[in-house]
């Protein structure tokens, strides 16, 4: 059994990994930010461990940190938002923006430095950092700029925090969960939360150390950086 933490669990993918993991017998910590995301997380997952934060808010985290007793094996930074009605190029709701960058880009960092004495403490420690084909620097297209900008940001966050953490041998990816019918996702997306979230559950206990650094698909197949 290992003990996953999932970021951001009170609806969507982080709801649905919850309620697999937990249905599987995994121990399962996870995080939401509303009374109505803690109901959602009890009745699907009535045995996962809840704790509470916005990743924006620093001291909220440590706090929810202070309060895990055991070494975390699967840290799941999968809280993330779309950002403002106006982010094109040409017109920017920059207040926003700067929202959105600290939610997507920081919070998942947030998230890691205050869990990462447990994840040190586990024989097979993964990170994955929940980011989205969107965040590529080579895909075209200029809608949701500010979207992008938060995941490309995120991307190479996940390099740098590879590269830092490599030597402990702790394994960090940027995971990219498909097009999913979520509420950010739409009702047109392609793919259904369960098979989404079941990929992403197999490609993230697949992962060795060479596997550290990877842009990846819930599939486990590389996305260009
Ligand atoms: N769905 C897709 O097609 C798709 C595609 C590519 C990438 N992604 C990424 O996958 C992740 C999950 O997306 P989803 O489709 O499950 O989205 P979702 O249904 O909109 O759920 C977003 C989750 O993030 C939480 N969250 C948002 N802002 C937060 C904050 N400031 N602090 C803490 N939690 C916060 C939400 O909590 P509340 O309920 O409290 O708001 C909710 O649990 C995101 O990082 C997203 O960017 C999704």
């Amino acid at each position: 059994m290992s003990h996953w933490l999932i970021v951001g669990a009170g609806r969507g993918i982080g709801l649905e990994a919850a309620r697999q993991l937990s249905a599987r017998g995994e121990r399962v910590t996870a995080s939401v930010r509303s009374a109505a995301g803690l109901a959602a997380l009890e009745a699907a997952a009535p045995q996962a461990t809840p704790l509470q934060f916005d990743v924006r808010d620093a001291a909220a985290i440590s706090a929810a940190a202070a309060q895990v007793a055991d070494p975390i094996d699967m840290l799941i930074a999968n809280a993330g938002a779309y950002g403002p009605q106006r982010q094109s190029s040409t017109d920017m709701d920059f207040d926003g923006a700067l929202d959105l960058l600290s939610v997507n880009a920081l919070g998942p960092l947030r998230v890691v430095q205050a869990f990462l004495p447990y994840v040190k403490r586990s024989a097979h420690p993964r990170i994955v950092l929940m980011t989205s084909r969107l965040g590529s620097m080579s895909l075209d297209g200029t809608f949701n700029v500010a979207y992008r900008a938060s995941k490309a940001g995120l991307n190479k966050i996940a390099q740098c925090l590879a590269d830092d953490l490599r030597p402990e041998g702790i394994i960090v990816v940027a995971l990219s969960p498909g097009r999913v019918r979520t509420d950010m996702g739409g009702p047109n997306a392609t793919l259904h939360v369960r098979d989404s979230v079941a990929g992403i559950i197999r490609t993230v206990e697949s992962l060795t150390l060479a596997d550290t650094r990877r842009y990846l698909d819930y599939r486990g197949e590389d996305l260009p950086w």
